[in-house]
């Protein structure tokens, strides 16, 4: 274990020999056991022991999600890794009142991975990091609260499905709008069929944010910036990229269309599906780039209009992030039924609409469970949460396609049973594969037809 942070060699096999998961290189299926050995699958834990668990990226969503965890008297924090000092530990003095003991503090979450003490890890980085965490996760046996959108590119989605999947783990997503009860009122209602035939979803996300103009810069004492970049392409340090703003550039995340796609259009998707097994389109246009934000550093499109067609579910889907969208809350979802009917959600209710505008009475459900009491709890039954990774690739996968189709300029489709793009269209895109930087390398998964 000596030596990580001088390892740069983040490849799949280096990792696991050097933490002895694999026995020898080549060795038949020893991460299958590992997982199998499951603390809450095997005898060596019971359902009253605690959730032990770390934190990877100590940012502001890391660390709120390590907070709702932190609730529940049978979770502790036993680490936080963050590759900026100065973000850890100042601000978690809480932590080691609540346990009596310091967590440990690492630069490096490969150490957190080694750990047989820890079961789950919250992924709380930003997105260009979340692929190797996660897959590197579920190689060392860990079950994770991993933060949306899944990944920065489909190949990254559809390879961490796989490695849930062929790791045995359990892995809640951030997509907490899952679980509050204007968005499981608005999904029963319309799969109840109350509203009749939908044939249009649409959803939306206002966009004004301005990154500003800055030149390169020293990183801060303290930020190990070439690490904070990690896979991405390396671009020279400025703040106006690097934390929380790194959303508003494609070379860390994938703007709104995921950074909020991903919560709004999964409503749309969950409303038209049974369950959590997602319909998926089957083709997608979509026009816009940069063209309200001039004068910013900020790459990623600020007009979008994406438009998705279900054939095999004769409906048709429609995103956009714009600077209005007059009459509306800033970001929402809607199902328009075939007579003109309108159901609308957004973050603190939802309303159904007659073709005139005139509200119309609507029906409530029980309310769902706590988002990150269902982690806990799946995590010791075993079970599939509520914003199940296998579920939440599927909507990252949709919201990466409006930028695959932007950036190839091509209407690209989609084969949902492949797990792929049909043909060469939208292939040579970013969002649909990033090569990693020299020294990083994606485990790839692929699943078997
Ligand atoms: N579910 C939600 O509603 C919601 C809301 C906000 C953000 N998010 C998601 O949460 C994630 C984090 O977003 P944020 O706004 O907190 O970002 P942030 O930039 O504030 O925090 C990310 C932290 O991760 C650290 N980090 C980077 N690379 C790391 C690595 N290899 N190992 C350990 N730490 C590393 C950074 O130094 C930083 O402290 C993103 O994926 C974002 O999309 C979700």
């Amino acid at each position: 274990m000596a030596n990580i942070e001088q390892d740069k060699d983040w490849s799949r096999r280096q990792f696991l020999i050097r933490t002895g998961t694999v026995a020898a290189a080549g060795a038949a299926s020893p991460l299958l056991k590992l997982a199998d050995a499951s603390p809450w699958k095997g005898v060596s834990k019971s359902p009253n022991d605690k959730l032990v668990i770390g934190l990877v990226g100590c940012g502001g969503m890391g660390a709120a999600n390590m907070r709702n965890l932190m609730e529940f008297p049978d979770v502790e924090v036993a680490a936080l890794c963050d590759v900026d000092d100065n973000r850890v530990p100042k601000d978690f003095a809480d932590v080691e009142k609540k346990y009596g003991r310091k967590p440990d503090v690492y630069k490096d979450y490969r150490h957190i991975l080694e750990r047989k003490d820890i079961d789950a890890i919250i992924v709380g980085t930003p997105d260009h990091w979340h692929a190797l965490v996660l897959i590197h996760a579920c190689e060392a046996g860990k079950d994770a609260y991993c933060e949306k959108p899944i990944s920065h590119n489909i190949v990254e989605a559809v390879s961490m499905a796989e490695a849930v999947k062929q790791h045995k783990r359990v892995v809640q997503c951030g997509t907490w709008q899952r679980s509050t009860k204007e968005f499981t009122d608005a999904i029963d209602y319309i799969r109840s069929g109350k509203l009749g035939k939908i044939t249009l979803c649409r959803a939306w996300i206002n966009d004004s944010f301005r990154a500003g103009r800055q030149k390169p810069t020293t990183p801060p004492k303290g930020l190990d910036y070439d690490m904070w970049v990690g896979p991405a392409a390396f671009l020279p340090y400025q703040s106006n990229r690097c934390h929380w703003n790194w959303r508003w550039f494609m070379n860390f995340g994938g703007g709104l269309s995921t950074d909020w796609g991903v919560h709004m259009m999964d409503i749309a998707l969950l409303g038209m599906s049974k369950d959590q097994d997602l319909v998926m389109p089957t083709s997608v246009s979509a026009f816009g780039g940069q063209r309200a934000i001039l004068d910013d550093d900020r790459t990623a499109p600020d007009v979008m209009d994406a438009i998705y067609d279900f054939k095999d579910q004769n409906f048709s889907m429609h995103w956009s992030i714009g600077q209005d969208h007059p009459g509306k809350e800033t970001h929402g979802t809607e199902f328009v039924s075939a007579d003109g009917r309108t159901l609308r959600v957004w973050r603190g209710g939802w309303k159904i609409l007659d073709p005139s505008g005139k509200e119309l009475p609507k029906e409530e459900a029980a309310a769902p469970p706590n988002h990150w009491r269902d982690f806990v709890d799946c995590v010791k039954t075993r079970s599939k949460p509520r914003a199940d990774l296998g579920s939440v690739a599927q909507t990252t996968i949709v919201c990466h396609l409006s930028n695959v189709a932007l950036e190839s300029g091509e209407m690209v489709k989609w084969d949902a049973k492949k797990h792929d793009l049909v043909g060469k269209a939208g292939k040579n895109t970013l969002s649909y594969r990033r090569p990693y930087r020299k020294g990083y390398r994606l485990p790839e998964y692929r699943p078997s037809a």
